[in-house]
């Protein structure tokens, strides 16, 4: 496993792989901690958890790209697809990534918690694209991430005023799936991993995989795609066991192996 100096990846015995950033007081996703995000997706993918959490401060989740490191086109050329390739690294993997959102996620932090698949928000979460503000646009996958989250017209507004929204409105508008109370966030985020990392793992990654490729295709393709993944689930161990534990002793009793 690679080294981390402005972020902690913890595997813990249920499963479950802990990301928590940890780069001063904002969190501000300089082009240090984006490899490390890139470099920490690496490690989850070639040894996959059963599900991942990630979290940034109780009061700033992360306050968004390092603004220090902006220049001109030069350096956006060289800061945008990096943040890509890690969020897109994070969003690709075949579990459930959940982010647990105690306070400001803001432009990147936004966007990374978007690139998660699920959202559990404090009540004192904040969220925005407020790069507009600065004079500039999200690179971080705002502009089609939040689009397909929350809807075209709700992704406009919010990125071309950079309001910000507080938690009751995130989970309104789907921006946030959860609101909890700031001292269970990280405890509800947890157990609903560790919920996960028990489950039919290669269904559910391929359940997330014909989903996430489903929306960015037409729905004959990703139909297609969903038969594909329906073919290749009965292929794994679970299906056998799933399918005749359900025969046997009734629904939601499997213990799964994950394979
Ligand atoms: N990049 C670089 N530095 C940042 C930063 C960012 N994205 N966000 C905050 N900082 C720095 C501030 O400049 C300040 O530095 P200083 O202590 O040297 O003066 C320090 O972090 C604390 O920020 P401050 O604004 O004083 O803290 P706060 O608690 O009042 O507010 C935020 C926190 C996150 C709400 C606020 O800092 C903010 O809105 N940040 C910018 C968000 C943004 O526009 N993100 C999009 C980037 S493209």
């Amino acid at each position: 496993m690679a080294a981390y100096e402005l972020l902690t990846l913890e595997r813990r015995d249920d499963g479950v792989a802990l990301l928590t950033l940890a780069n001063g007081k904002v969190n501000a996703l300089s082009s240090e901690l984006v490899a490390e995000i890139g470099a920490a997706a690496a490690d989850l993918a070639a040894d996959l958890p059963g599900a991942v959490v990630v979290t940034g401060g109780d009061r700033i989740f992360a306050a968004g790209a390092d603004i220090s490191q902006f220049g001109g086109p030069d350096e956006a050329r060289v800061i945008g697809p990096a943040i890509h390739a890690a969020f897109d690294a994070l969003a690709s993997l075949p579990r459930l990534v959940i982010a647990a959102v105690g306070g400001y996620a803001l432009g990147g932090g936004c966007e990374l918690a978007l690139a998660c698949d699920y959202r559990i928000a404090s009540e004192k979460a904040v969220f925005g694209q407020p790069e507009i503000l600065l004079g500039i646009i999200p690179g971080g996958g705002g502009t089609q991430r939040l689009a397909r989250v929350v809807g075209p017209s709700k992704a406009k507004e919010l990125c071309l005023t950079g309001r910000q929204v507080r938690a009751e409105e995130a989970l309104r508008i789907g921006l946030a799936d959860e609101v909890v109370a700031p001292e269970d966030l990280h405890d509800r985020a947890l157990a609903l991993a560790a919920e996960l990392a028990k489950g039919a793992l290669v269904a559910q990654g391929l359940a997330k995989q014909a989903i996430d490729h489903g929306l960015s295709t037409s729905l004959a393709e990703g139909l297609r795609l969903e038969l594909d993944a329906f073919t290749e689930v009965f292929g794994t161990e679970d299906s056998q066991i799933g399918v005749r534990s359900f025969l046997e002793n009734g629904p939601g009793k499997a213990t799964f192996t994950g394979r």
